[in-house]
């Protein structure tokens, strides 16, 4: 199956790979499964005092599709506060990077690996 282009340029230029320190100032962890395929996704989230993403980092082992969803996210994350990136919808990263629908679930796990460092956000840091 052929990937689109903007699949495979988040592939072969993947934006943001790395982790962050646990113990730094506001890091947040999110680390999600894909039952469907094994496929594992940690997103980490850096926000500031202000309660806004300032940088994010990924590690993904798994398909391309889903190397270039977490690709995107950390470029899509960057700036906004915390709710609004629980508003980022597995239906836009689907649609920016033309996935097909067996490619759907790479998505989604991108979804939820935000939504799970979120949740570790506010674990951390209760309102
Ligand atoms: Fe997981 Fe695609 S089945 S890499
Ligand atoms: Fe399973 Fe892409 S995350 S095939």
């Amino acid at each position: 199956m052929a990937y689109s282009d903007k699949v495979l340029d988040h592939y072969e230029n993947p934006r943001n790979v790395g982790s962050f320190g646990k113990e730094e100032e506001g890091v947040a962890t999110g680390m999600v499964g894909a039952p469907a395929c094994g496929d594992v996704m940690k997103l980490q989230i850096k926000v500031g005092k202000d309660g806004v993403i300032e940088d994010a980092k990924f590690k993904t082992y798994g398909c391309g599709s889903a190397i270039a969803s977490s690709s995107l996210v950390t470029e899509w994350v960057k700036g906004k506060t915390i709710d609004q990136a629980l508003d980022i919808k597995n239906t836009q990263i689907a649609e920016e990077l033309a996935l097909p629908p067996v490619k759907i679930h790479c998505s989604i796990l991108a979804e939820d690996a935000i939504k799970a460092a979120v949740a570790d956000y506010r674990k951390k840091h209760p309102a």
